[in-house]
């Protein structure tokens, strides 16, 4: 069969500065059919076969985004949607690369894609029956936040009590096996939306608590949940995803020289309310640490981080397997559909879409 000539692509028509539209006169994305044209030398054509849906990809389409105050160039309007994505090489004028190949890359929202061979990662299979789009999570930037996040900057040991909100998610869910199996943090606790979200974080992560943080009783269960002693009661670490108002009270629980790794705030980024923070104070009286960090930041990390999880794998302390991840199979113009489930909370572990056909 010979290489398709034309693609389909989801173009960024219309910044959001509230919840992305998928339908109506204007949406946030369109879908339209581009030509391909002939390879040049280095280049790959590559099929898209899984996609990863990332929370970050929001701010890359924000309306009136400041470039300076993003860390990588925001997307154009009238251009691909970016996205990382698992891919079948189709047709190669690389020697790095064969057809039948399957790797990892910056694809974006498109089913075909030309893309330079130096930008693009091998992804070999994987032992033990892993799928490899686990090279899109836990094996991939999804690990590499968690475990640089964990151990850099929030420097968390084995005598600390680690608060991880998200935990349920794609990120929060590696480090509360991170820190609870790989550091031997003394008391992990987990903030996830929902019972059973909340029972999978501490049955199947091995958190020593989860608490749901859409509960009535989610204060008053977080202070009991963190409580280890009479004179330990408050947090060392709090590795937080969602920002918000969960930042907030946690800032209000936060120990004497605590760290807060400030990873994400997924609670905001979708709304233009502006944030308050009633517990500013505590982070001056109590020394506490507020650490932003960009998972680039740790991109010569990776390798080394991998062999950790490797290691920890074949050890029993880190499960990685088909419970991490939550598999939408989905035709291609339902894609922008699946990756708002990041925002409503449908996901258990990281959220990929296999494309159908
Ligand atoms: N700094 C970096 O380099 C870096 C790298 C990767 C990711 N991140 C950030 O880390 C966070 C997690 O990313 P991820 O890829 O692991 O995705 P994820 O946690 O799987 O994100 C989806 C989850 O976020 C939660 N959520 C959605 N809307 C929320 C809201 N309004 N309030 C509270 N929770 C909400 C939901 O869980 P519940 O059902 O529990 O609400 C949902 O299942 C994001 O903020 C992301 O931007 C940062």
């Amino acid at each position: 069969m010979s290489p398709p000539t034309q693609t389909r692509q989801w173009i960024l028509t219309n910044p959001p500065s509230s919840l992305p539209v998928l339908t109506g006169d204007n949406p946030t994305f369109t879908l339209r059919t581009k030509d391909l044209p002939p390879l040049t030398d280095g280049q790959l054509l590559v099929k898209l076969l899984y996609l990863s849906n990332d929370p970050a990809q929001r701010g890359w389409i924000a309306a009136g985004i400041n470039p300076k105050r993003l860390y990588v160039p925001p997307i154009k309007q009238g251009t691909v949607m970016h996205a990382r994505g698992l891919a079948e090489v189709v047709e190669s004028k690389s020697d790095k690369f064969k057809k039948g190949d399957i790797v990892t890359a910056s694809t974006g929202w498109s089913e075909y894609t030309i893309l330079d061979a130096k930008t693009v990662q091998p992804a070999p299979k994987l032992p033990g029956g892993l799928a490899r789009t686990h090279y899109l999570g836990a094996l991939g930037f999804t690990g590499l936040t968690a475990y640089c996040g964990t151990t850099i900057v929030g420097e968390a040991k084995a005598e600390d009590t680690v608060v991880v909100s998200g935990a349920a998610g794609a990120t929060g869910s590696m480090v509360i096996q991170i820190a609870k199996k790989i550091l031997g943090c003394k008391r992990v606790v987990g903030i996830a939306g929902g019972k059973e979200k909340c029972k999978w974080v501490e049955e199947y992560l091995g958190a020593d608590r989860c608490v749901d943080y859409k509960s009535e009783s989610f204060h008053k269960d977080l202070k009991e949940a963190t409580r280890v002693s009479e004179e330990k009661e408050y947090v060392d670490v709090f590795f937080d995803n969602v920002g918000g108002e969960i930042l907030d009270f946690m800032l209000g629980r936060m120990a004497k020289h605590g760290r807060v790794v400030a990873c994400g705030a997924i609670s905001a980024y979708n709304s233009r309310e502006p944030l308050k923070l009633a517990h500013y104070s505590d982070v001056i009286s109590m020394r506490i640490q507020i650490r932003g960090f960009i998972v680039m930041d740790f991109m010569d990390k990776a390798g080394e981080v991998v062999g950790i999880f490797k290691k920890a794998i074949s050890e029993g302390k880190l499960k990685v397997g088909e419970e991490n991840e939550h598999v939408v199979e989905a035709g291609f113009e339902e894609v922008p559909k699946v990756w708002m489930k990041l925002f409503e909370g449908a996901n258990t572990g990281k959220l990929i879409t296999k494309i159908k056909g």
